[in-house]
């Protein structure tokens, strides 16, 4: 027999969310368009590590959106806090163990393709991991497998719907390869050369470890990223952190919209 959970993710088991949302910085505010939301600060929730991130709330949110029974987390762990990365991953494990399936994933990048613009969303096709670690080194965990296929990291079905979402909306969808770093350093001029030519679009600091453990528990992958700055080389300006949480701001509305209108098309 399975394990009962502690009272506190029984109430989540309850709601029998299907779909997990991870928002990245800045990009929070499609937690206010949750109905019937059951809202659980981090550390309330055995096991889970508390994110010190600027633009990072900590808490899990379960509710209805768009017709969906949905548990989204109001900012995640990166590496660079010096987590663990058992601890960066440990929230997909719950998801997986609260029964859901389908996992969309957001984070605010650097812009890498010459050819995006601050304020763009990118459906991430794929990715590379240059954080040099992997979030499945050690004993397999339950349900997982030792070692995970990533053909098809981001689920090619899954794409295809937030493409038809946004033709629906009529917003722009850029696309491409997201490149993880450990950061927390921004990148050189020289190493977004390298990352280019590796056929890379976007840059940033988290999201492939989550991917990989959603990988290995066999779940269906969504992710999106908002291009808060161009990386660095591209422009003359340095890159700040305000910069990149201002962006954010400034593009939650479409990311909403956009995770919105892609998740009503999804099987619950
Ligand atoms: Cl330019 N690099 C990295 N590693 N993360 C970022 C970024 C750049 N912009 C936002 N996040």
């Amino acid at each position: 027999m399975e394990k009962p959970f502690p009272q506190i993710l029984q109430a989540i088991a309850d709601q029998k969310p299907t779909i997990g949302l991870i928002l990245g910085s800045g990009l929070n505010s499609i937690a206010d368009r949750i109905n019937q939301a059951l809202t659980i600060p981090y550390s309330d929730i055995p096991g889970f590590k508390v994110s010190t991130a600027p633009g990072h709330r900590g808490q899990l949110i379960c509710g209805q959106l768009a017709g969906q029974s949905i548990l989204a987390m109001q900012g995640r762990l990166h590496y660079y806090e010096g987590y663990d990365l058992t601890d960066v991953v440990y929230p997909i494990r719950l998801m997986h163990q609260l029964g859901i399936k389908t996992l969309i994933v957001s984070n605010a990048a650097g812009g890498i393709n010459e050819r995006f613009s601050v304020g763009d969303l990118m459906l991430i096709t794929d990715h590379i991991n240059f954080t040099g670690n992997n979030a499945l080194i050690g004993p397999v965990a339950e349900g997982e497998l030792r070692f995970p296929d990533m053909t098809y990291a981001y689920a090619p079905i899954l794409q295809d719907k937030v493409r038809q979402a946004a033709d629906r909306l009529k917003m722009p969808l850029q696309e491409g390869v997201y490149v993880a770093t450990s950061g927390p350093s921004y990148e050189t001029p020289a190493e977004i050369r390298a990352f280019r030519i590796w056929g890379g679009d976007a840059v940033g600091m988290s999201t492939i470890h989550e991917v990989t453990a959603a990988n290995a528990l066999q779940m269906q992958v969504i992710g999106i990223s908002c291009i808060a700055n161009m990386a660095a080389g591209i422009l003359p300006d340095r890159l700040t952190e305000e910069d990149v949480l201002r962006a954010g701001k400034a593009v939650e509305e479409k990311f909403s919209n956009l995770i919105i209108e892609t998740i009503k098309d999804l099987e619950g």
